[in-house]
């Protein structure tokens, strides 16, 4: 049965750091968290970084799609761009639990499943959990990583999510926060599920109370002292 602590910074740090940085993984261990979140893409040369978008203009100086820049190029324009081997060894320093989120560009479900998947069952120690709005992708993944943790990733829950489940081997379920109702509560009772993203302690707090095990959250600094 997997234990998820209740508050997991989104994108590494949620808001006290540019997303998908390390920066954002010190913030959140500074800040005490023990869990963060983060999403990782496929280079053009294979290397899995950290990056939310399939191109490059909203969080870093360069423009462009990221599946068609190598990581020097990338690096070139924006040295604040991690790697999965320099997050995940921030994370270990830290302790901090983490759900890798794999967060492929379109074309690239299967390869970046693949790639990470291959790289975590090499370097992980397991601690946290796989998810991906992609079955392609978590599933290229768990063909390497047999007996770590898998979440389903959705934005509302859909009427085949058990299918999903199975596929998978899903131990839980990841949820967008507005999309939560009874039925979906009722339909989920005895799996863990978490949502995103939550940010104010009213909708934390409700959460909780109709059996939600975590929010993932850009607000950490609010949250965590209420509900750590
Ligand atoms: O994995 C939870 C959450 O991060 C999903 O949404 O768009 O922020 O990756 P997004
Ligand atoms: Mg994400």
């Amino acid at each position: 049965m997997i234990v998820y602590p209740r508050i997991i910074a989104h994108r590494c740090g949620g808001a006290l750091a540019p997303e998908n940085t390390l920066a954002g993984l010190e913030a959140a261990a500074r800040l005490g968290c023990r869990a963060v979140e983060f999403d990782v893409m496929l280079t053009a040369d294979g290397v899995p970084i950290l990056m939310h978008d399939e191109t490059l203009e909203r969080t870093t100086r360069c423009r462009g799609c990221v599946a068609e820049q190598t990581l020097t190029q990338i690096r070139a324009c924006d040295a604040g761009v991690p790697t999965l081997a320099e997050a995940m060894a921030v994370c270990e320093h830290h302790k901090l639990w983490t759900n890798i989120e794999l967060k492929p560009s379109s074309g690239l479900e299967e390869e970046t499943g693949t790639v990470v998947g291959v790289w975590l069952a090499q370097y992980w120690n397991g601690q946290g959990v796989i998810s991906s709005f992609s079955e392609k992708s978590a599933l290229a993944a768990r063909r390497h990583l047999p007996d770590e943790h898998f979440a389903l990733l959705y934005e509302a829950l859909p009427a085949d999510w058990q299918a999903s489940r199975a596929r998978l081997g899903a131990v839980v379920v990841h949820l967008d926060a507005a999309q939560v109702d009874h039925a979906v509560t009722e339909a989920l009772a005895g799996l863990p599920w978490a949502c995103y993203t939550v940010n104010d302690r009213t909708a934390a707090d409700q959460l909780f109370a109709s059996g939600c095990a975590a929010v993932f959250t850009d607000r950490p600094d609010l949250l965590l002292p209420a509900f750590a």
